[in-house]
């Protein structure tokens, strides 16, 4: 039986025409009343072609910010206002023009989890899922990568051009504890580790892939182990056992983001009755933001 604040949920949504898009990261009682649950590219996407008027956004800032760059003419809500990131936190505008003006024939690449302001100063934008094409697409052999440099540095071994790689990191992945990784392939020595790209090299090291959240659901997909080892954000976990039921999964590397666990169904709930906390940005910095967000979702089709 549904308890009594879900139902509400579902009957304001229906009631102001909104679409519920969940993170991966999300809890799973949030997962659970989403219409859609994704990675950063699948929820991009589906907040720039969906018809509902209203868009709750249950992750973090950042990828709110990017629904309303590609959806400005919808109500973008994020039912927490100060559910950050401390990756996107790494990086400033005047900053980032400084390194530009230090590699004037390089174009910058910026993955998305970064403010909308430096968004504007961008050549291109790109996510987990597609770094790689996104930097291959773009008209320069010298390439600018903000914010993280774990990201950055799996791109660049993978491609031909010269990379100025930016120091910032995710505070969850960055630290993400090896001995725990190692620990669970002791016990389950035939599982597979995957692990996200913005963890250190030395558990790519470990790793049987290193693949955005996205891709760790195709792979597992694909695959013929019966187990697996997560290395990324926990919330992950609950994703994949309801994708893949038959299958066993564990956490690896104690990665957790306190900021993913901040919305919670209450305050979806007065989201959705008050339409707020709305996501705004002046209309010069979001549409120049959105030609860098556009030129991401042209390389990748
Ligand atoms: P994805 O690109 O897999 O959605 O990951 C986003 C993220 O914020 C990782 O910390």
């Amino acid at each position: 039986m549904q308890n009594k604040q879900v139902s509400e949920i579902l009957n304001l949504k229906e009631e102001k025409n909104a679409v519920i898009l969940a993170h991966s990261y999300q809890p799973p009682e949030i997962q659970d009343i989403a219409d859609h649950v994704g990675d950063s590219l699948q929820l991009s996407r589906i907040a720039a072609s969906t018809e509902s008027g209203v868009i709750v956004f249950c992750g973090v800032r950042f990828m709110a910010e990017t629904a309303h760059i590609l959806s400005p003419d919808k109500t973008v809500l994020l039912p927490e206002p100060d559910a950050g990131c401390p990756l996107a936190d790494c990086i400033e505008v005047p900053a980032l023009r400084s390194m530009q003006e230090l590699y004037p024939d390089a174009l910058t690449v910026l993955y998305v989890n970064s403010p909308a302001d430096v968004k504007a100063e961008s050549y291109a934008c790109c996510t987990s899922a597609n770094a790689l094409e996104v930097v291959e697409s773009v008209p320069s052999d010298e390439i600018i990568f903000a914010p993280d440099r774990n990201l950055g540095t799996f791109i660049s071994r993978k491609s031909d051009k010269t990379f100025h790689i930016w120091n910032g990191a995710c505070r969850s992945h960055a630290i993400a504890d090896l001995q725990d990784m190692k620990v669970r392939m002791k016990e389950w020595p035939d599982a597979e580790l995957l692990v996200h790209p913005e963890t250190p090299p030395e558990a790519w090291e470990l790793a049987h892939a290193v693949l955005g959240t996205g891709g760790m659901i195709r792979y597992i997909g694909e695959s013929n182990a019966e187990r697996f080892i997560i290395g990324t954000e926990e919330g992950m976990i609950y994703r994949l056992k309801t994708l893949y039921p038959d299958r066993e999964f564990t956490a690896g590397g104690n990665i957790y983001c306190i900021n993913m666990k901040m919305i919670t169904l209450q305050k979806i709930l007065d989201s959705l009755r008050e339409l707020k906390p709305v996501i705004e940005l002046d209309p010069q910095t979001r549409e120049k933001a959105y030609a860098a967000v556009a030129r991401m979702t042209k390389a990748t089709g």
